[in-house]
């Protein structure tokens, strides 16, 4: 069903199964390794809407050695922010894709107010809003542990966690560690989330949309409860 296909349309939102609410565009807020892209992964298949990290676009462009890899590469592994011109021109293509036409997640963008504002006013020249903002809350200390324990395949991109979510033993020789997980870059990520992007949480929270979730000593599964709580019904 696209969205222009029934009336609901235009009414509001349609309910699938676990009364989880469709078509919603929702931004995903939190610190680096607050558990954003944990939830997504997850909000997005039982949805069935699009989870879109700009994080992953560029680390992807990066391992190609595309052009953009080649711009990016110095920001990430620095642990700076990417020029919002260049992210909001990848973000506003990918949200024109037809897959974006159910609602989205995105995750890892805005990540600044400019990003936020131009977000804003693209969606509205087009008759749209972010209807939710859902911020994970977690203190920097434990941000510090999991980060240094993340691990990924690089084939399937699933994300596990040596010490919370463990892999399992058969893929374990193959994981890898990002770059920009070690100490040094994940205090430089920290410098930048507290000065560029926490602002944004005022912004959502003046358009009314902003949810807050506790997101520390809980497991994933008992953050993602929190989240479908707080979604509108
Ligand atoms: P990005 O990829 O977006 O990184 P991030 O925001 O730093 O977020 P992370 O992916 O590190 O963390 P997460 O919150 O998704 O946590 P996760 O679920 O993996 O960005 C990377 C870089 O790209 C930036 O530094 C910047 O250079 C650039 N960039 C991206 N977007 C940009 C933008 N809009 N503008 C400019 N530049 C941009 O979980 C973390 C770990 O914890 C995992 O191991 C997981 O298994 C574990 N975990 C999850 N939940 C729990 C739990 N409840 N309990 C215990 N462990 C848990």
């Amino acid at each position: 069903m696209t969205r222009h296909a029934t009336s609901e349309y235009f009414l509001g939102k349609t309910k699938i199964g676990k009364g989880i609410t469709m078509g919603l565009r929702i931004v995903m807020l939190g610190a680096p390794g607050a558990g954003k892209g944990t939830q997504a992964v997850r909000m997005a298949k039982e949805m069935g809407i699009p989870h879109i990290s700009t994080g992953d676009i560029f680390r992807k462009n990066l391992r190609e050695g595309t052009d953009l890899g080649k711009k990016v590469q110095g920001y990430l592994n620095s642990g700076a922010l990417v020029p919002d011109e260049l992210t909001c021109e990848i973000v506003a293509d990918r949200l024109q894709e037809a897959d974006c036409a159910n609602g989205y997640i995105l995750d890892g963008f805005p990540r600044s107010v400019p990003q936020a504002e131009m977000l804003t006013g693209f969606l509205a020249k087009r008759g749209e809003k972010i209807e939710v903002a859902v911020n994970i809350d977690v203190p920097d200390e434990e941000i510090v542990g999991r980060l240094s324990a993340r691990r990924s395949d690089p084939e399937t991109g699933a994300v596990y966690n040596l010490k919370f979510n463990p892999p399992p033993p058969e893929i374990a020789d193959k994981l890898i560690q990002r770059e920009d997980d070690k100490p040094e870059t994940v205090k430089a990520r920290l410098e930048t989330y507290h000065e560029t992007t926490e602002p944004i949480i005022a912004y959502y929270g003046e358009l009314g949309v902003l949810k807050n979730v506790p997101g520390s000593n809980a497991t994933p599964d008992e953050i993602y409860q929190r989240i479908m709580d707080v979604l509108p019904k």
